[in-house]
């Protein structure tokens, strides 16, 4: 485990583009952090994503019809996926994410209140194709709220798509949430908060990699940087050089690695792509979808969909 995430690490941070990947964000701290930043006010698609679920809630049960496993692909403290079980009355929920820890505990916390559905959770990199043999002849229902499917390159965005499509075999379909492009302002104060928080969750990556592969990242030495590239439809987060750095990466065994950056170089950290509708309807389409119904706020911030499958 440690040996290949070192390994992964070391490709990614001596590339053209240094980059570490945004999974490496969500720790303990970092997904304490995040809950934190989905309470701000610039971070607008937690509560217009929650807008939008409790007013049109009658509207996407009826979509919905009927949910034998709600597969939760992101369920972090699995309060979205709870806010369902009223409405939507699965009989089974699984909840999937890469923090363990944080999953086991929200999970078994919900259980308590809702005894009736049978629940589990794992932890998985939604990097990689799923497959539910387990599940094949229950209709599934594929939630994957807050616009986490803004962290996948569009292409990365389709294969998922089509894997869910798949694993539906012809009984489910998918409940996403996803950000709208809008104006540019809106989009760069909800990556550039006034707490900091932002800012901090980026960096804790820093000590989350120190952590997992006994690298020495200092955080003074490192700035948050974010902007929305507006020909890509995407937020960029990266960390940038305050200086002249030199990081070194322990070779477990081989040799160490020093990884040298000059002053102003950058690690790409995330991508957060934002769609329009009409496109995110489309994308949803080609890769297998049918149906698709389609929710949104008054300013059109956010769209909720259910596409069957
Ligand atoms: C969890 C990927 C949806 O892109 O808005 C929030 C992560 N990064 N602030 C997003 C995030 C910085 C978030 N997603």
């Amino acid at each position: 485990m440690k040996h290949t995430l070192a390994q992964e690490l070391l490709v990614s941070l001596t590339a053209n583009t240094p980059s570490i990947s945004p999974k490496f964000f969500y720790d303990d701290v970092g997904s304490h952090l995040f809950d934190v930043i989905t309470l701000l006010e610039e971070y607008y698609p937690t509560r217009t994503e929650k807008w939008i679920m409790d007013t049109y809630r009658h509207e996407i049960a009826d979509a919905v019809a009927h949910c034998d496993v709600l597969v939760d692909l992101g369920a972090g403290n699995c309060a979205k996926g709870s806010q369902l079980f009223n409405s939507i009355a699965p009989k089974q929920y699984r909840a999937l994410d890469i923090s363990k820890k944080y999953l086991e505990a929200a999970v078994a916390d919900l259980q308590k209140q809702f005894p009736q559905i049978k629940m589990s959770a794992h932890a998985i990199d939604l990097s990689l194709p799923l497959a539910f043999p387990e599940l094949q002849a229950l209709r599934k229902v594929f939630f994957y709220p807050g616009s986490s499917i803004g962290n996948f390159d569009p292409e990365k965005a389709d294969q998922f798509f089509m894997n869910l499509a798949h694993e539906c075999h012809g009984n489910g379909g998918l409940l996403i949430g996803v950000d709208l492009v809008k104006d540019t302002e809106t989009l760069r104060l909800a990556y550039n908060d006034s707490l900091g928080v932002t800012a901090a969750f980026n960096l804790n990556s820093l000590l989350n990699v120190n952590r997992l592969v006994g690298s020495n990242f200092e955080l003074q030495d490192w700035e948050h940087y974010a902007f929305y590239n507006a020909s890509q439809s995407r937020i960029e987060m990266h960390l940038r050089a305050r200086s002249d750095v030199q990081v070194i990466l322990p070779g477990n065994g081989s040799e160490d690695h020093l990884i040298s950056f000059k002053a102003g170089d950058l690690i790409h950290t995330e991508n957060s792509y934002k769609y329009t509708q009409e496109n995110f309807v489309e994308k949803l389409r080609h890769t297998g979808f049918t149906e698709i119904h389609c929710w949104t706020d008054p300013n059109q911030h956010f769209l909720v969909c259910f596409a069957n499958s």
